[in-house]
């Protein structure tokens, strides 16, 4: 029988909160299905679990590891002052406290928060990335010919696809400056340009700090959208239910995968893992062109942890169940070397 731990779940939080906030209702609503689901999970495990939602004050964090000293924290919380670019900052406090964490080092989340800084980081190492151009916030530069048509624009910083729809799909000069434009203006963000990648959109679920463990391969497929349309996982894509509907979009596993060129899968995002520097829990995104390359899009540290994301359920059809995940999910937490 393992030891029960004492636990805290860290939350983030939209609004104010206080050291003993009731957060019932809350947890009943969508927004906060995540954060529901790991309470249940761990609270079968037999753990003793206490939480804290934070917003802008991290003296709160202080205040609770007096009166609460738990063997590991539970971090779920990816943004500060409604700014998921804080994510990072969280962690670094973390670091600093003298009790372990569940997921991702202040550093991996750093590296691939920026969109860019990953990408140079892997294609210096030869792994195939999409051609990009950087422009921050106020200016306004020129395409680079390496950047060729079309392109895909998106915040340089922002997740869960905000500031990704069709119109992030461009072709002319005209329309790259007026959506690299609007995503300054309307996000307050430096924005990134990238060659659009065709083919298949593939979801990698790794766990692991030293030893990495990967789960079966996720797709999400785009049943209803015509062969030569932009297909992009855009917010609506992600998040809108009738849309998602009407074009048929589905997550499911992917399928057909020739076994070689799911173990070169398999390799290329363990390595892509290890030179991102992630650690805890990751969901590598990719795209299989139909040449049969494989490209790499973006990194996810600390991917949502929803019982019916793709992440539990890639590790679910690996048959660990969503308790015993969360179970694994603290150990590697408590057994990280963080400096
Ligand atoms: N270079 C690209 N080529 C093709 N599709 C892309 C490219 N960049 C992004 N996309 C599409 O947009 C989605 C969201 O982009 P991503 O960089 O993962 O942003 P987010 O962090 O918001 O998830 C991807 O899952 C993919 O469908
Ligand atoms: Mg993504």
């Amino acid at each position: 029988m393992k030891r029960k731990l004492t636990i805290l779940a860290l939350f983030d939080a939209i609004s104010p909160t206080s050291l003993d906030q009731d957060l019932s209702a809350e947890l009943k609503t969508e927004d906060w299905k995540t954060e529901a689901n790991v309470l249940k999970a761990l609270q079968e495990l037999g753990h003793e679990v206490q939480f804290l939602a934070l917003f802008d004050d991290m003296d709160l964090l202080r205040q609770k590891l007096q009166s609460y000293q738990p063997d590991v924290i539970f971090n779920l919380a990816d943004q500060f002052k409604n700014n998921r670019a804080f994510d990072q900052n969280i962690v670094s406090v973390l670091e600093m406290q003298d009790v372990p964490f569940t997921g991702c080092s202040s550093i991996g989340l750093t590296l691939c928060k920026q969109k860019g800084i990953s990408k140079k980081i892997l294609g210096y190492h030869r792994i195939r990335v999409p051609e990009f151009a950087v422009t921050p916030r106020g200016k306004r530069l020129t395409r680079p010919k390496r950047l060729q048509f079309p392109v895909v624009i998106k915040p340089l910083k922002e997740e869960a696809s905000l500031g990704i729809s069709q119109a992030s799909f461009v072709e002319s000069d005209e329309a790259y400056h007026e959506r690299i434009q609007f995503l300054h203006e309307k996000y307050q963000s430096d924005v990134i340009a990238e060659e659009y990648i065709e083919g298949r959109e593939l979801y990698v679920s790794l766990m692991g700090n030293r030893r990495l463990e990967v789960f079966p391969i996720r797709e999400l497929v785009f049943q209803e959208v015509p062969p030569d349309e932009p297909k992009l996982a855009t917010y609506k894509a992600k998040w809108d239910e009738d849309y998602r509907t009407r074009w048929g979009l589905r997550n499911q596993f992917a399928e057909g995968l020739d076994p070689a060129l799911e173990g070169e899968i398999v390799d290329l995002c363990k390595r892509i893992y290890r030179l991102l520097v992630l650690d805890g829990y990751a969901r590598i995104d990719l795209r299989l062109t139909p040449k049969g390359e494989i490209c790499f899009i973006e990194a996810n540290p600390n991917p949502i942890l929803a019982a019916d994301e793709d992440f539990a359920l890639s590790a679910g059809k690996a048959g660990v169940s969503y308790p015993a995940l969360m179970d694994r999910i603290l150990r590697l937490g408590m057994s990280a070397v963080r400096d």
